[in-house]
């Protein structure tokens, strides 16, 4: 069977660049590239469809949109239709791979807000989860995810500061509402000392370079 994967990510350079001497490219970044690259190698006939969040930002939730959401179906207008198509389209893009491939930065102990924005979007009652006797129910059955995190500061679990990671546990907490449970986290932590001037980014990335050969084979 032929396989698909999302692969969700940021653009490759991110616009503080010009002022700050940023590596290019970003380590979520390179780290999706890289995992593009073996998981191409490992499914020569395989689909990635990619979806870069940074570069092309859904619209904010609002009233308008939500009343769409909650009208049925069948009783929307011409103008919710048009309203909810480009969360339709992403939505069946989830439904359509059987692998999704998340590449994450830290920001503020959080996913940036571009990302939230996604999955505000793709968070769909009736569509990626339903209401049935026993609760709430995802819909994402069957899925794989690899999520690719990046951060300047170390938040391992069980050091002070993994107190304060809110990636790792709300993207395991929201996927695994919509379904997807079979969930793998490669985090590239301490990203901070790439802004020395004579930092060794070769260096810095080659572990986590080397897992996310391992896990996207
Ligand atoms: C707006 C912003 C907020 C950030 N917040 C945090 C943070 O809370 N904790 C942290 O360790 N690093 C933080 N960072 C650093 C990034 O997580 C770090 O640069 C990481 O490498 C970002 O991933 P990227 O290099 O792939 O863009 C922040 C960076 C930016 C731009």
């Amino acid at each position: 069977m032929l396989k698909r994967r999302l692969s969700i990510r940021r653009s490759p350079c991110p616009h503080f660049c010009t002022s700050i001497p940023a590596p290019c490219p970003v380590p979520s970044a390179a780290n999706s590239a890289e995992f593009t690259k073996t998981w191409k190698t490992a499914h020569p006939d395989g689909t990635v469809i990619t979806r870069d969040v940074s570069a092309n930002p859904s619209a904010p939730l609002d009233v308008t949109w939500i009343y769409a959401n909650f009208t049925p179906e069948a009783a929307r207008t011409p103008e919710q239709k048009a309203l909810l198509a480009s969360s339709d389209q992403l939505v069946a893009e989830l439904k359509q791979a059987d692998e999704y491939v998340i590449g994450v930065a830290m920001h503020n102990f959080s996913i940036p807000s571009t990302l939230k924005l996604w999955i505000d979007q793709i968070a769909r009652a009736g569509a990626t989860f339903a209401y049935g006797a026993n609760g709430p129910e995802g819909l994402l059955k069957g899925k794989k995810a690899t999520i690719l995190i990046a951060s300047g500061g170390v938040y391992e679990i069980g050091i002070p500061m993994g107190g304060l990671n809110f990636v790792e546990p709300y993207l395991k907490a929201v996927l695994g509402f919509l379904g997807v449970t079979d969930i793998q986290f490669v985090t590239a932590g301490g990203a901070a000392q790439l802004m020395k001037p004579d930092a060794d980014r070769a260096a810095f990335l080659a572990p986590t370079i080397e897992r996310v050969r391992t896990v996207a084979a």
